[in-house]
């Protein structure tokens, strides 16, 4: 009797079950760390993968500014509200105070450009850097040289910047400014000169342009 009891008694599944726990708990150490080890790869390759991403698109636009080709087609799709403007090179051959811009060499990027006015329209409203920067080859007989940025809301015209040139003994002369402004959808600006026949038109010294900030 005893001896069945003692045979009967041993039944011992609990005990390999807890010693069978103990090494699963064992394993599954290095399986966590296993799949870390592949969280952090795989995060690796992704950071990899957008920094090259992000190296190729700025070779990119580095290319295209070496051609002198500024175009809102392919490295600034993305980009917020953008206009470089590269002025037009006949706009100076008639008797004009608007400077022209030429669209297909001009950086745009959700503003429109109007040729007739020769205005920039903005199409979502915002605060706005607004540049202009225009070299004056030749002198005007009477009046100062000045650039004006233009603005034209609801048919009401106004200045919103206005520089002064002086052109000494013929030299050209380049001038510059910028600032900010609250612009509204559908305001057209524009750049007014002395006159257009007076300015260089060569696309890296006179030139018309925004960012949304
Ligand atoms: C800007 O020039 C246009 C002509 O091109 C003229 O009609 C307009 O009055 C000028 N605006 C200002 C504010 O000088």
């Amino acid at each position: 009797m005893i001896n069945t009891y003692h045979t009967s008694l041993p039944p011992p599944p609990v005990p390999p079950r807890q010693g069978a726990h103990r090494p699963a708990t064992g394993r599954a150490t290095p399986l966590l760390w296993f799949l870390s080890v592949v969280m952090v790869l795989q995060m690796g390759v992704t950071f990899g993968g957008f920094v090259y991403l992000f190296r190729k698109s700025s070779t990119i636009s580095q290319a295209a500014e070496k051609v002198g080709f500024l175009s809102g087609s392919v490295p600034f799709q993305d980009s917020g509200v953008v206009a470089h403007m590269a002025p037009e090179s006949d706009s100076g051959s008639f008797t004009s105070k608007t400077l022209k811009w030429n669209r297909a060499h001009s950086l745009l990027v959700k503003v429109t450009y109007l040729y007739t006015p020769g205005a920039l329209k903005i199409l979502i409203p915002g605060e706005y850097y607004v540049y202009s920067q225009v070299t004056f080859s030749k002198m005007h007989p009477k009046a100062p040289l000045f650039h004006s940025i233009v603005s034209r809301r609801s048919m009401e015209n106004k200045v919103l910047l206005r520089a002064y040139a002086s052109l000494n003994n013929e030299k050209p002369l380049t001038s510059f400014q910028g600032g900010v402004f609250k612009l509204e959808k559908d305001e057209e600006l524009s750049l007014n000169v002395t006159d257009t026949s007076l300015v260089n038109l060569e696309v890296t010294s006179t030139t018309f342009g925004l960012f949304m900030l």
